[in-house]
């Protein structure tokens, strides 16, 4: 089969390598569609922690099933399904105590090291492997994996009736924690992003207030500080411009990924006098079910998020086309022979 590659940081090819044969309980999908995110850029340029070399890229995915092991009993080819991409190790302290997503050896396939979906075929375990319903959009579910990471931020925080969130970064995730705002009890949503096509973004998935800086969507909406503030920019001048802004009790996130090394400045003072909570959120845990079901329900409106689809030979093109923040999710869909404008925009 037809795979990209990332032989090693900073280094990629599509290759013919041999198609995955399952495991007794494994299944194998014929690969629709995979999203590229920050993580995949991370991998490629050898910065993320515990990478090994030569490996299929790829973790937000969906396609049909082709084959199951000998072991797997509720799973059957032709199935649609979406994979959840962590695998841990069941044994460490973390394991053991419930916390799966802090595994000391926690693995995510296309991440660290097992092969992931930017192929035309994908081998995964059957405990990462959840049904969809037959008319549920193949592509558009790619959005399922963020969506689980969305969800799991929510499990962490307060989720009280009638707060008020301000957002930063309206990318995949800050579109996916804004759209799930409401369901969590937002009186309101605010989001801002530097760049202005993102915001149009916010707006096309239902977001009113939308601004490219915190203090005009204070003076216009007469908002000093919010209940929930949420980081999904991973850059140090959001968090620090955000942190100020939470409201005596309230909570912010740390959603988006700084770089390991970075750090930022707030008051000390600030968050033992207003009793400030500051909560990080990893990755998925036990949130991927959760996170099919509220997909199949509707309440994500997946369409105007995802604007260009690629195929494997224009791999190299989608990931910068990522770092240029072009369009919205970018996704590959391996086993297409050209390229999608999928938005107008
Ligand atoms: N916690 C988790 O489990 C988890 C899961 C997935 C992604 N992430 C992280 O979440 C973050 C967002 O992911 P994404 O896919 O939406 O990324 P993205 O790059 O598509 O979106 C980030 C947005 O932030 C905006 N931005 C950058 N600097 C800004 C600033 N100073 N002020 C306002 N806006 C600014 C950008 O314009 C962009 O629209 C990334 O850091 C990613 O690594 C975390
Ligand atoms: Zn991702
Ligand atoms: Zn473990």
């Amino acid at each position: 089969m037809r795979a990209i590659v990332f032989e090693d940081a900073h280094n990629l090819a599509l290759k013919e390598v041999d198609a995955p044969e399952p495991g007794a309980n494994d299944v194998v999908l014929k690969v629709a569609a995979v999203g590229i995110c920050g993580t995949d850029t991370h991998v490629f340029d050898g910065e993320f922690e515990g990478t090994v070399y030569p490996l299929i890229p790829g973790h937000e995915a969906t396609g049909v099933v082709t084959a199951v092991g000998a072991d797997v009993a509720d799973i059957a080819v032709g199935d649609h399904v979406a994979i959840n991409p962590s695998t841990t190790c069941g044994e460490c302290e973390f394991c053991l105590n419930g916390r799966q997503n802090l595994c000391r050896s926690w693995n995510g396939l296309g991440v660290v090291a097992s092969d992931g979906a930017s192929a035309e075929y994908l081998s995964a375990p059957r405990a990462n492997v959840f049904k969809l319903r037959p008319e549920t959009d193949i592509h558009e579910a790619a959005l399922i994996e963020p969506l689980a990471c969305a969800i799991r931020g929510y499990d962490l925080l307060p989720r009280r009736m009638g707060e008020t969130y301000l957002i930063y970064g309206a990318g995949t995730m800050g579109l996916l924690m804004a759209q799930l705002a409401p369901r969590a009890g937002a009186a309101s949503v605010t989001v801002v992003d530097l760049n202005e096509g993102r915001l149009q973004a916010a707006r096309d998935v239902g977001v009113e207030n939308t601004y490219t800086k915190a203090d005009d969507a204070s003076r216009e909406l007469g908002i000093e500080k919010w209940d929930v503030v949420i980081d999904c920019t991973g850059a140090i001048p959001a968090i620090e411009d955000a942190l100020p802004r939470v409201k005596a009790g309230g909570t912010f996130q740390h959603f988006g990924v700084a770089p390991a090394e970075a750090t930022a400045h707030y008051s000390p003072f600030r968050v033992y006098r207003d009793e400030i909570n500051i909560v990080g959120t990893m990755a998925v845990l036990n949130t991927f079910g959760r996170a099919v079901a509220m997909f199949e329900a509707g309440a994500i409106n997946p369409t105007p998020m995802i604007s260009h689809s690629f195929t494997l030979d224009e791999y190299s093109s989608a990931l910068e086309k990522f770092r240029a923040g072009t369009g919205r999710k970018l996704q590959i869909r391996p086993n297409d022979t050209e390229s999608r404008v999928l938005l107008d925009i």
